[in-house]
């Protein structure tokens, strides 16, 4: 499940590494400024100029007049709480620029906060009175990794004197993931593909719906060059520049090979305001646009946007959402149907899911959302064991255990992890009904989050994991197509809790089982009918605290793989650690 919160978009795993690049707001959605640049040499001074715009969408530029001077005159950007430069990394740099007089190259460079030079290249064009686009790219020198540096684009004071030099919409991407243009940071989608995902729920959650109306995700602002893409006041306390918008996500999709599950707005915004129903036309209009931009053959009016924009093939959409935790509004009734009409009538193969309790139309899928505390994990752990199961499916679309309080302060320790597995496991037990899983939130930029606990962490200079991520990484990666009934003679769930698969393609046996207590547990496996191999092997997370956590300089909880034996074909015994969550891997014979 992804949105753009705790940072985790704009500075994130959207790669751009540069921040105000195109001077529509500051961070706080007010008044347009200077923020996150700085001027570069004595002579200089640097502004927002609102009357050299670039076009319709970016009215303001980035302005340095150059006196006469000596040395350099330039602006210098900070990034994201730095720029990261890696040892052999390449940079594609962009942005616009015009001058009053000066018709000379630009310089661009990456330096330390001191001045050293990592990289630079210079413009092969001239600037002229028109705005136009250049593109460098750099190539990193550096033989170590660092983030205290400067993107500088500067020229010779003494050839620029007495002239006015504009910017707008800067870009700087270094490795991106697959290599895609205006793509993913690496690292980052490194540790989501680490998840082994199947599904990519986007783009909310609450940044979907905005706080109001008007401030809600529009699919329309977030598509096309980077100098046409507006953005709007995040749903978590900052700017969104929708320099990641819907053609990346579904980029996203494709490069992971991952099924899209779109959410829609369906008239209902934060503050608590419903869209009436005789006004939800143009809501419900929007969202058809949207698919046919995403499905449409490249004839059609919005398909045709999208070829225009690169992309000629049609999406697949098979799953979406209408709206985000509808249960907070009491309008769902007449929104759902009216957006589930809509949609059903244009897309009838689409799965549909819902959000809350309605009686007015079917749905495919039901979205249920937790964030509970370890007990409260115990006690879903049988919540769907007895559900009815009428042809519906669950789909958890949000779900990650807190240990002192939802949501936020929240360790991401051992303890959360654990509360997790239980979940998981009781979720996996039923996996005729919850067929899609997500944790959320995914990501957390370390200092900066509003939602505590989140599944990985991240700085400008690297990503670390959280015993929840090893957690869902070991049980998506370990999956099971058959679930295999467990008979057991001693004692009930708790502290143990367990769920046995097979895969009959991998030809293997899972067993998963957590254990919360503190005190290890000896348990005896037999497999009945089935044969495997008497070797196995366990992937096992554990630690001596429910305390624990990692950190950017210690993973002290991660999985640890050993091998065992099993006393014959089907027989043997295993010891679960205190604390632990593990997975013992069998080959069928
Ligand atoms: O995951 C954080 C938030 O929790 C989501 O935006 C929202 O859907 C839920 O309340």
């Amino acid at each position: 499940m992804y949105e753009d919160i705790n940072r985790c978009g704009d500075s994130g795993i959207y790669g751009h590494m540069l921040r105000n690049w195109n001077f529509q707001a500051d961070d706080t959605g007010a008044a347009p400024s200077t923020e996150f640049w700085s001027v570069v040499g004595d002579g200089a001074t640097i502004s927002v100029d609102v009357d050299n715009g670039l076009n319709n969408v970016n009215t303001n530029s980035l302005r340095l007049d150059v006196s006469e001077s000596t040395g350099r005159a330039g602006v210098s950007n900070e990034g994201w709480w730095g720029v990261r430069v890696q040892p052999g990394e390449k940079y594609q740099a962009s942005f616009f620029a015009k001058s009053n007089g000066y018709t000379g190259a630009l310089n661009v460079t990456i330096e330390t906060a001191d001045g050293t030079v990592l990289d630079s290249a210079a413009t092969s064009e001239p600037v002229s009175d028109k705005f136009q686009k250049f593109e460098v790219t750099l190539e990193s020198t550096a033989s170590d990794v660092s983030i205290d540096n400067l993107f500088v684009v500067s020229v010779d004071s003494a050839e620029a004197a007495g002239s006015s030099i504009y910017f707008q919409v800067f870009s700087l991407f270094g490795e991106t993931f697959e290599g895609r243009e205006n793509g993913l940071r690496k690292d980052l989608a490194d540790s989501m593909q680490g998840l082994n995902p199947s599904f990519f729920r986007f783009p909310g959650g609450n940044n979907l719906e905005g706080q109001t109306v008007d401030t809600r995700w529009k699919w329309n602002e977030t598509v096309g060059p980077l100098e046409e893409r507006i953005g709007r006041m995040g749903d978590w306390s900052y700017w969104n520049t929708n320099g990641q918008g819907l053609l990346d996500y579904m980029y996203l999709c494709e490069d992971f090979n991952i099924e899209p599950v779109l959410g829609v707005y369906a008239g209902y915004s934060l503050t608590g305001v419903s869209v009436p129903e005789g006004d939800l036309e143009p809501y419900v209009q929007e969202v058809l646009n949207e698919l046919e931009y995403l499905t449409g053959p490249a004839g059609s009016k919005y398909g045709s946007l999208r070829a225009a924009h690169g992309r000629k093939k049609p999406f697949n959409i098979n799953y979406i959402e209408i709206g985000n935790e509808d249960w907070f509004s009491t309008t769902y009734e007449y929104r759902y149907k009216t957006f589930y009409d809509a949609i059903t009538s244009a897309y009838p193969h689409v799965k549909i899911i819902s959000t809350a309790d309605q009686e007015s139309r079917p749905w495919d899928i039901f979205d249920d959302h937790y964030y509970s505390n370890v007990s409260e994990m115990e006690g879903l752990f049988s919540k769907y064991d007895n559900y009815g199961r009428n042809g519906t499916a669950i789909f958890i679309g949000e779900y990650g255990t807190h240990v002192n309080g939802c949501c936020n302060g929240s360790p991401a320790s051992l303890e959360a992890g654990l509360g997790d597995a239980i979940f998981l496991t009781g979720m996996e037990r039923n996996a005729d009904l919850v067929q899609m899983i997500a944790y959320a939130p995914m990501f957390k930029r370390e200092g900066h989050e509003q939602w505590n606990p989140d599944l990985i962490h991240f700085d400008t200079e690297t990503v670390w994991y959280t015993p929840a991520y090893y957690v869902l990484s070991e049980w998506s990666k370990n999956r099971a197509d058959t679930i295999l009934q467990v008979d057991h003679t001693d004692g009930e769930f708790g502290p143990l809790y367990w769920v046995a698969g097979s895969n009959k393609k991998t030809k293997q046996v899972f067993i998963k089982v957590a254990n919360i207590g503190d005190t290890e547990q000896k348990v005896t496996i037999n497999l009945k009918s089935l044969a495997v191999h008497t070797e196995g092997v366990a992937r096992v997370i554990t630690g001596n605290s429910l305390d624990l956590e990692n950190s950017k300089e210690s993973t002290t909880v991660k999985p640890e793989e050993s091998t065992f034996k099993l006393n014959s074909a089907n027989d043997f015994e295993y010891t679960f650690p205190a604390y632990s969550a593990t997975v013992l891997l069998l080959h069928i014979q």
